[in-house]
């Protein structure tokens, strides 16, 4: 298993490119189920959670093909088994986005249950109750969704929770439904827009994607397309909070401000100079020490939870309190011990942690457990004091392209360190 060790104290500077949105990527390579023609996408970042799903096609039979490491073509006209296992769904829950897409487009779907989640329950009830309203019969046995269905039939879905897979599968299995559907109290953000755009590029009817309001009229097939992936901002929010950490200064390229609107405003907040164009942002800290910020996650245009733990590591070497609130997620907290034990001053009530800002932290081994709680480890490393070791780095490699080169590019002292090369 892999580590990570970083030398704090390096000021970050200099220009990196963004990568492809992995949340866009995801929906996409499922979306590609739909078609009855080659799909090609590019922009596709290599990660292991990429690499998962296109596992997952590839044992239902559908050619997969990788051209230069950043556009995949995929052809679903080979597909054979409508059945996604427990291996692979048990290691990125984002394998749930295979069942609208089979259901609509064969008539059936095996999909494993995602099962327990390091981060709290994360059911999937809203997918399966919106399915069965579409007029799927599903079952839920030994562990597995059992659904089945002739053609879907659109309808009116109001959804309970905001849920961004969950919208995303129901608008993939509605495209090709009998009649139109609405999705009241939709997902948002803007890898659900760009899933739509990407299927109406494949001839589906999609419109209102980006408010809470969705209509899918549906249509009887989808073709093959070419498309490229949105830019994550995610990982560009990750880069801006690093700089801004180490008091450096930062230009990404292929980043969208427009779907950085809370994380730019709580940068600003924090003292950072912000620029941007519309494929660039750049951030100047000017060598000054980040002013604490308070967070509160919700669902875009809200402060992506995916932020949260990056925002911690900021408040813990910031000057003041800042306070956080995570509310989409019930347990996102485990990044705070690991952050205790590098010096920093937490105290955690219930969904909220209380960060009062220390001078500095201290090197200390350290444990990923989850994807953005590890990004916030990486990020406290930065600027602790001496070196932090970082295991369980598989968490990151689920979601962040060559992290370590990227920062390296930028100044700092990180490297990989396979297991037993110390
Ligand atoms: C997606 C993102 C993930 C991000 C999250 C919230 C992908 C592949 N992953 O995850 O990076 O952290 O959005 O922005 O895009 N819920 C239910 N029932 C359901 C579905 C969800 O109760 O059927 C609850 C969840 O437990 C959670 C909340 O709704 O508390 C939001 O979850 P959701 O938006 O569905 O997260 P994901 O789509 O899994």
């Amino acid at each position: 298993m892999d580590q990570l060790a970083i030398t704090g104290g390096a000021r970050l500077a200099g220009e990196i490119r963004v990568s492809g949105a992995k949340n866009a990527a995801l929906p996409a390579l499922a979306a590609a189920l739909l078609a009855d023609g080659p799909v090609t996408l590019a922009n596709v970042p290599h990660l292991n959670d990429v690499t998962t799903m296109i596992a997952l096609l590839g044992r239902m039979g559908v050619t997969v093909t990788v051209h230069d490491g950043l556009r995949i073509e995929v052809d679903p006209n080979s597909l054979e088994d409508c059945r996604a296992p427990y291996e692979l769904v048990k290691t990125m829950r984002a394998s749930i986005l295979v069942l609208g897409p089979l259901l609509a487009r064969h008539g059936r779907a095996e999909v494993s249950l995602p099962g327990g989640c390091a981060i709290g329950a994360r059911p999937v009830d809203l997918h399966v109750e919106g399915l069965r309203a579409l007029g799927a019969r599903i079952e839920i046995e030994d562990g597995y969704i059992h659904a089945e269905a002739g053609r879907l039939h659109g309808c009116e879905l109001l959804l309970d929770k905001v849920t961004v897979t969950g919208t995303e599968n129901l608008m993939m299995a509605a495209a090709l439904a009998e009649g139109e559907t609405v999705i009241e109290n939709a997902a948002r953000e803007p890898e659900v827009c760009d899933l739509a755009a990407f299927l109406n590029s494949m001839g589906a009817r999609i419109s209102g994607a980006g408010s809470d309001r969705i209509v899918i009229r549906g249509v009887p097939r989808l073709q093959g397309t070419q498309y490229r992936v949105l830019p994550d901002r995610i990982e560009a929010g990750t880069f801006l909070v690093a700089a801004a950490m180490t008091g450096g200064r930062v230009r990404l390229r292929e980043a969208r401000a427009q779907d950085l609107g809370a994380i730019l405003a709580k940068l600003r907040e924090a003292g950072a100079a912000i620029d941007s164009g519309p494929d660039w942002v750049a951030l100047d800290m000017g060598g000054r020490r980040p002013q604490a910020v308070d967070i509160s996650t919700a669902p875009f245009p809200g402060f992506a939870t995916d932020m949260q733990a990056q925002f911690m590591a900021l408040d813990a070497i910031a000057r003041g309190v800042g306070t956080i609130s995570e509310n989409v997620f019930e347990n996102r907290f485990m990044h705070a011990p690991e952050l205790q034990r590098m010096g920093a001053d937490i105290r955690l009530e219930g969904h909220t942690a209380v960060v009062r800002g220390v001078e500095r932290l201290r090197g200390a081994p350290v444990m990923a457990t989850d994807l953005r709680a590890s990004a916030g480890l990486v990020l406290a490393g930065l600027v602790a004091e001496g070196e932090t070791v970082v295991d369980r780095i598989y968490h990151i490699d689920r979601g962040y392209e060559c992290i370590e080169e990227k920062l390296r590019q930028l100044g700092a002292q990180i490297r990989r360190l396979a297991r037993g090369s110390r």
